[in-house]
């Protein structure tokens, strides 16, 4: 067994892994935005990718999501944590504040979205009533409980296409529908990976409130600041949840 780590803005390497491999994949769907990086970590397997690159050159739209799960895939891994920034929608998600959502809306278009267009895997419709894995969310929950980090247990997470971020409207309807947390890269990749039958869940790190709901405009300034102060705590969150897995 291998654990998959995605790490997304602000989390491009885990300096916890004790590394044996850089490996170059590639895949039928291309090659993965990154190196996978192999290594051990509390006496597991794990293999971490940066979903933008080691240098955040790839926009969200462009992620080659379906080379991503397949080559993790590859390298023999079998659950996968993907850690994502996100704007918060609900009032009680706030700048700071980590997610661990269980349910997925998704509003983002044209991006390579399944495994189901290529002549390799039979069509299939696969169940996603429930997007994330029940028991790795567990996993995270019970982490973050022993280490002492506050999480929410549970939240909506909106995928929007970006780059840009939405408009206050866009945001008003995105509450309306039920969506708690807003971020960029959620989808297609819960999907391609229940595609593949690789449990996956999600931790989320509110950075900023969403358009029209804190202040008046988003700027990078803020958000970079919440990743800065709460990057550490998602390492350590890592790194109890492999010892528990
Ligand atoms: N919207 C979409 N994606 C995001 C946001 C946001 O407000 N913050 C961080 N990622």
């Amino acid at each position: 067994m291998a654990i998959g780590i995605i790490g997304g803005s602000g989390l491009y390497a885990l300096d916890e892994l004790a590394v044996s491999e850089r490996a170059r994949i590639t895949t039928e769907w291309g090659e993965p935005s990154s190196l996978l990086v192999c290594g051990t970590l509390k006496d597991k397997r794990v293999v971490f990718l940066a979903r933008h690159g080691e240098t955040h050159a790839i926009p969200p739209h462009r992620i080659n999501y379906r080379a991503n799960i397949a080559s993790l895939q590859q390298c023999g891994v079998t659950a996968i944590f993907a850690i994502n920034v996100v704007g918060g929608i609900n009032g009680e998600m706030c700048p700071g504040d980590l997610v661990i959502p269980n349910q997925i809306i998704d509003y983002t278009w044209g991006r390579e979205h399944t495994y189901s267009d290529s002549d390799t895997l039979p069509l299939q419709h696969v169940d996603f009533t429930d997007p994330y894995d029940q028991a790795l969310r567990a996993t995270l929950l019970q982490a973050a409980i022993g280490a002492g980090i506050t999480v929410h247990a549970e939240g909506v997470y909106g995928a929007t296409q970006g780059p840009r971020l939405e408009s206050a409207a866009e945001i008003s309807r995105m509450a309306n529908d039920g969506c708690d947390i807003v971020g960029m890269t959620g989808m297609p990749e819960a999907a391609l990976a229940r595609e593949l039958g690789i449990p996956y869940a999600c931790l989320a790190l509110v950075v900023n409130m969403a358009a029209g709901l804190g202040n008046q405009q988003i700027t990078m300034d803020e958000i970079e600041a919440v990743m800065a102060q709460q990057i550490p705590a998602i390492r350590q969150l890592l790194v109890s949840t492999c010892e528990r897995l």
